[in-house]
């Protein structure tokens, strides 16, 4: 708790539930840990600022650090991604059973992904949502907006959703920016990780 900053602290006095608050703290904390490291700075000269969609990035001394880093958690799970520039993100979900998988899917999934899924077997269907989902949340994360970004517009390359475990993305509007994408999910729990060397 202590390796927080005020800031951060606040964040934490704000969750209702302990298990919540535990979790957020001991993320930051791992992610300060790792990041003190790489950068070889002491905690309490990095920070972290906030994009407009609010995704984080560091500072030392008031400085953007030359480190990219994404972090995303769920459950008893924590995912964090570093990489030594560019844009990356990360997403990981545990498999939990979804009362409204039918609908989730309709709404984030693009018609190729869809029709996949409606032809899975119950079960199945749960755990490829998961990896399909994994993956585009790391993109969104990976380009900054986040899920303001309408997910259902573009789909997981057809060989990753039949099986590989990596891939290259691009978005429609930005096809010169490649994106590496790796599914790093287990049976346990999905995930994803995103990343471009480009920074724009
Ligand atoms: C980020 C977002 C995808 C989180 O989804 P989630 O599945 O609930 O959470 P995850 O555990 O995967 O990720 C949370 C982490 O992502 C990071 N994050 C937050 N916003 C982000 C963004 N836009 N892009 C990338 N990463 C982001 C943070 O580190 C956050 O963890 P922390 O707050 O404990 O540091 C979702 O909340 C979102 O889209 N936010 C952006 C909303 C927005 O545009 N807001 C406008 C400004 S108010």
């Amino acid at each position: 708790m202590s390796w927080l900053d005020r800031d951060e602290q606040q964040r934490r006095d704000r969750f209702l539930y302990g298990g919540a608050r535990q979790r957020f703290t001991l993320c930051r904390a791992a992610l300060r840990s790792v990041l003190c490291r790489e950068l070889d700075c002491r905690n309490e000269h990095l920070a972290f600022e906030a994009s407009e969609h609010n995704k984080p990035s560091a500072t030392v001394r008031g400085r953007p650090a030359p480190i990219s880093f994404n972090v995303s958690h769920s459950g008893r799970h924590g995912l964090i991604a570093l990489a030594p520039g560019g844009r990356v993100g990360v997403d990981v979900e545990e498999r939990v059973p979804h009362p409204n998988l039918d609908e989730l899917i309709a709404a984030v999934m693009g018609p190729n992904e869809r029709s996949e899924l409606a032809a899975a077997p119950r079960p199945r269907r749960l755990h490829l949502f998961f990896n399909l989902w994994t993956m585009k949340e790391a993109l969104s994360k990976a380009h900054g907006m986040g899920l303001s970004m309408d997910v259902a517009r573009f789909e997981i390359p057809q060989a990753m959703r039949e099986g590989s475990a990596s891939g290259c993305f691009r978005f429609a509007d930005t096809p010169d920016v490649a994106w590496r994408l790796h599914n790093i999910s287990t049976e346990e729990f999905a995930a994803a990780v995103a990343h471009s060397p480009d920074r724009q």
